[in-house]
């Protein structure tokens, strides 16, 4: 076989892949899981704010100190990150075009109020992370900004009560979109079993509460003064 054909054969296999709608929740799932992993992450490393001013810049620091792999991850983020927004906008399109007109009334049986909430929930925390990276990444957020003083961008950042909130009304938005995102994760890769089914949307459940959990610490301890 020559290279052009076997080249053809893969493309028709990746575009008959993509254009299936298992194809398109494979896509989110496996982008969707890498996410996650980032957020969990994330969330971990923010809590070494607890241990004082130090040790927190010396981690973001260290984060920083290999631009291979700072760029590297940052790469794989902003790929996952377009991915994960490409194939909910083609499952959208695919939803709609299945019943072009609305229900005259719809009364949701099967839909939790968790997956109602992903079509919005979703656009409002690529707004958020928008602002985010200008804010504590950038440094273009409107408050005081130091690159090599992390810890003191976060405190002055949250001092604003407003900021504050907004990023607390972000986070719940968060967990509840992981929360259904992380159950119909599990879905999509085919994990369906009567007595596991349970238990891993108690798990989807209990890792959106601590994801929560661990980033709203952060602004409250602000706001009370915990951390200064
Ligand atoms: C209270 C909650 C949060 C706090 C305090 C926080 C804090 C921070 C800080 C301080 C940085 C800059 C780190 C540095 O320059 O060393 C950062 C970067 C970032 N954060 Fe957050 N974050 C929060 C929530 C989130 C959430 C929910 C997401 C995503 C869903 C997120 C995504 C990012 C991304 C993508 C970056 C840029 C990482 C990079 O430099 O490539 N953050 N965050």
């Amino acid at each position: 076989m020559s290279a052009a054909s076997a080249a053809a054969i893969k493309d028709s296999r990746l575009s008959r892949f993509w254009n299936a709608t298992n194809g398109k929740k494979a896509v989110m799932a496996v982008t969707g899981l890498i996410l996650v992993g980032f957020v969990i992450g994330h969330m971990a490393g923010n809590l070494q704010i607890f241990l004082g001013p130090e040790k927190f810049n010396a981690y973001a620091a260290a984060l920083k100190a290999l631009p291979a792999l700072l760029w590297g991850a940052r790469a794989v983020l902003l790929l996952s990150v377009t991915l994960h927004i490409w194939a909910a906008i083609a499952l959208w399109q695919l939803k709609n075009d299945a019943r072009p007109q609305n229900y005259v009334k719809r009364k949701p049986i099967a839909s939790s109020y968790a997956s109602r909430t992903m079509y919005w929930s979703g656009p409002i925390l690529a707004l958020f992370i928008f602002y985010h990276l200008l804010h504590f990444t950038i440094g273009a957020g409107g408050t005081a900004f130091d690159p090599v003083d992390v810890y003191s961008n976060v405190i002055a950042g949250f001092r604003v009560w407003f900021l504050s909130v907004f990023y607390m009304v972000a986070m719940g938005l968060l967990c509840l979109h992981l929360y259904h995102g992380i159950w119909s994760m599990f879905q999509s890769l085919g994990f369906q079993h009567p007595r596991y089914t349970p238990v891993l949307q108690k798990a989807a459940q209990a890792i959106a509460v601590v994801v929560f959990l661990g980033f709203v610490s952060v602004p409250v301890a602000v706001l009370a003064g915990w951390v200064s």
